[in-house]
């Protein structure tokens, strides 16, 4: 077992890494307490079923998979649901899934009678080294993602990575570009293990060294107004990307991919981010004329009037926030 503490505005909360976590999960939870279990309709339901036996009381709320899901509508559904179950402050809100499910299940709980607790329970890769720390929850609108939201941390995160072996390739595929990243901007002898070594061999290892470099930047700048939007390294044509193929021809990971090989400026950092990229078989470039992207670009939530600050990697291992060349 691996145990990471994250400081956070309202106090500090666990995370917790271990094999097998799940059919030992009513050790982490409160059986007098009412849980709203949050998941999507595709995740495999022993996870559900364990979540269940480990909360006796409990109101389960499903929804569709897919990033579409991240809207006002299926927001607004999952709130009428709450009001409709008589759903009360005493509740806690747990989001069982991927990136998708923590997004909104978590600023459904932020928001629903002023905020509900949030357990996350991420289950795919990218959701168990990213999007279930930090504290950012939110939804899209047709045209920018992520645009409502807010910060809100969980009170603990638990992670079992046995969880990944029922993950198809494509979505492992996927989570592998946000730990890319970390090792890009903060760590080249992690950036090296991931180049060289096989993940799936020690993924506690991993995930906790991930989550151990997401931390460094939450913990300096939990707001997001100045380092931490090195995370963003790759996400600004990222996300750009998601939003002009209407969430459909690309996973999260896959764009942040061909993101980090766009903006990279030294070119032979560039070729060993895309030897790096290709071991895991994702995407580095797009064949979308760069114009048709800048509207979308100038939409990203990072954009200060008419300044876009973008991440560039000077080194790996080494990051830094640039003033962009585009202009809104
Ligand atoms: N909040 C943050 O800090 C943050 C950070 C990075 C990404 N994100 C968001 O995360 C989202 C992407 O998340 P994602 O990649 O996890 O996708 P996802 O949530 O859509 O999950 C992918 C699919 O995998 C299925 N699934 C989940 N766990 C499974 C398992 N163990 N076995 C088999 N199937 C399983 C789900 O049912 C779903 O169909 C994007 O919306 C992105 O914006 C948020």
């Amino acid at each position: 077992m691996r145990q990471l503490s994250v400081k956070s505005h309202n106090g500090s909360y666990d995370v917790i890494i271990e094999s097998g976590l799940l059919k030992n999960l009513s050790q982490y939870m409160d059986k007098d307490l009412f849980y709203v279990i949050i998941a999507d309709d595709l995740i495999p339901s022993e996870y559900i079923n364990h979540v269940k036996n480990a909360c006796p009381q409990h109101f389960l709320i499903l929804f569709p998979s897919g990033e579409t899901s991240k809207s006002l509508s299926e927001f607004s559904r999952i709130i009428d649901i709450l009001i409709t179950q008589n759903i009360r402050k005493d509740a806690c809100v747990v989001a069982v899934g991927g990136g998708v499910t923590g997004d909104l299940a978590g600023f459904v709980a932020s928001v629903y009678l002023r905020g509900l607790p949030l357990i996350q329970i991420p289950t795919t890769l990218l959701a168990q080294i990213d999007s279930s720390v930090g504290g950012k929850v939110a939804i899209n609108t047709k045209e920018a993602k992520n645009i409502i939201g807010s910060i809100y941390p969980p009170i603990k995160v638990l992670i079992d990575p046995n969880t990944l072996k029922t993950l198809d390739q494509r979505q492992l595929n996927a989570g592998m570009a946000e730990m890319i990243k970390y090792g890009m901007i903060a760590d080249k002898a992690f950036f090296e293990k991931i180049k060289n070594e096989e993940v799936a061999a020690d993924w506690d290892y991993y995930i906790f060294k991930s989550l151990e470099i997401k931390r460094r930047y939450v913990e300096a700048d939990e707001f997001d107004n100045s380092i931490r939007q090195s995370l963003n390294f790759g996400h600004t044509i990222g996300h750009a990307l998601e939003s002009y193929y209407e969430y459909k021809k690309y996973l999260h990971g896959e764009a942040v991919a061909i993101g980090m090989v766009q903006i990279l400026s030294n070119p032979v950092i560039k070729a060993e981010l895309i030897e790096c990229l290709k071991k895991y078989h994702l995407p580095t470039s797009d064949p979308v004329n760069f114009d048709e992207l800048k509207k979308y670009i100038n939409r990203d939530k990072k954009g200060r009037k008419d300044l876009l600050k973008i991440v560039d990697v000077t080194e790996i291992g080494s990051s830094v926030i640039v003033k962009s060349q585009f202009k809104i």
